[in-house]
């Protein structure tokens, strides 16, 4: 569980999206966080406290005069527990409230009563689209980032007042992507990590073609991690229908000379390449303009192969990788003697880190374990969810970039 042992105030203020305010609760629960919600006057009008009550599991506090508190202090007490304060979802109007520091109702009260340094305030805005664009809205957002509050993105697309623009709040499944990655560590700021995942498609004729098994859960993983770390992710994917990790730019591709060009073409800008994806070694020298059809002879096709590019030795032999400003990663899915076959795999690509992991066991799965081999030795990381070993491994080579390994 991503939030674990995390406490949030969950604000909510007067709009119409305190419907999703409701899911977004229940999904921190999921995540293992504990949540006290706050709701304003005007957040009363929308969505009930009994509804956020049973959702939180704690009573929610709706006045500043709650004399719940024995100290009549809830401002303080419900600010100094938090380990973030998120407003989900907070209007124009409370967005006016934070960036001039009004204090005359519980939650704004609360928000700044909060010890700056060790509570983050993340608001999720949520208003119509000219609301959004207006130039007081903007001022707004500016004023509220100066002073170190972290406003999520909006949504576009149809509003409830029937008008389609930017402005209504985010998703709560986007919400909480947002929230678990707010607190993972940055080590990977102002990096740009290209990633390529999934299998290759190569055609035989138009109706088939030459895959594998490769479900891209891995490299989907490490994209999402790249991100949550603060690096600009690019994620070469082939067809393979997993949801696109919130924050990453990706670009579908299907066969593997595609995935070289679309890898080569951002390689210019990336600082470290990925390379997990399933790239088939063969694909048939001439594709079939037309379905190939039994002949009656009983004679299978005459198939002839050539050999596909290799995307990461071609990557780990550019002028970038071999001056250090690219460093390259290497993926090998073996049946056996991994240690063997992934030293000598790291060696024959030329890149600095390889890690091998067993094929049969991690294709499809959601788990895997990891074998990492570098110039120095190994390091295994035991078997676990694939997104908890993204992160392992992107802290690994973080940690080789910063000691230029
Ligand atoms: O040679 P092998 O396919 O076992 O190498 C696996 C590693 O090389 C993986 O990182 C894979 O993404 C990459 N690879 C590649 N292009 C190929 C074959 C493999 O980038 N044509």
């Amino acid at each position: 569980m991503d939030l674990q042992g995390k406490h949030i105030v969950l604000g909510l203020t007067g709009g119409i999206a305190c419907y999703k305010a409701a899911e977004f609760c229940r999904a921190l629960v999921k995540e293992g966080a504990t949540v006290q919600v706050v709701m304003t006057e005007g957040a009363l009008q929308f969505i009930t406290p009994v509804t956020m009550q049973a959702l939180s599991n704690r009573i929610v506090y709706t006045s500043q005069w709650d004399a719940r508190a024995p100290n009549a202090m809830a401002h303080i007490n419900l600010s100094r527990e938090a380990d973030a304060i998120v407003i989900a979802p907070c209007s124009a109007d409370f967005m006016a409230r934070l960036a001039q520091g009004r204090a005359d109702e519980l939650l704004s009260l609360l928000c700044l009563a909060r010890p700056m340094e060790r509570v983050p305030l993340l608001i999720a805005p949520a208003m119509n689209r000219e609301m959004w664009a207006h130039p007081a809205t903007r001022r707004n957002v500016a004023q509220l980032q100066a002073d170190g509050c972290t406003v999520l993105d909006v949504g576009v697309g149809e509003q409830a007042c029937g008008e389609t623009g930017d402005g209504r709040m985010l998703e709560p499944q986007e919400l909480l992507a947002d929230v678990v990655a707010f607190f993972q560590p940055k080590l990977l700021a102002g990096q740009h990590v290209l990633v390529s995942a999934g299998p290759t498609y190569e055609a035989i004729d138009p109706v088939r073609g030459i895959t594998n098994l490769s479900s891209g859960k891995m490299g989907f993983a490490i994209a999402r991690a790249a991100s949550e770390a603060g690096a600009q992710v690019t994620l070469v994917a082939g067809p393979v229908s997993l949801p696109t990790p919130r924050g990453v730019k990706r670009v579908d591709v299907r066969s593997a000379s595609n995935m070289l060009a679309a890898c080569m073409d951002r390689a210019d800008t990336a600082s470290i390449f990925i390379a997990t994806a399933a790239v088939a070694d063969w694909r048939p020298k001439q594709a079939s303009d037309q379905k190939i059809k039994k002949d009656g002879s009983g004679q299978p096709p005459a198939l002839e192969f050539v050999e596909n590019p290799d995307i990461l030795a071609t990557l780990a032999q550019s002028p970038r990788a071999r001056s250090g400003a690219l460093y390259c990663v290497g993926f090998a899915a073996e049946s056996h003697d991994l240690l063997a076959n992934s030293s000598a795999k790291r060696l024959k690509k030329g890149v600095p880190l390889l890690v091998g992991n067993i094929g049969p066991a991690t294709f499809g799965q959601d788990e895997n374990a990891l074998l990492l081999v570098d110039a120095h030795g190994t390091r295994e990381l035991a078997r676990n969810t694939k997104r908890a070993l993204a992160r392992q491994l992107i802290a690994e080579i973080a940690s080789r970039m910063v000691h230029k390994e």
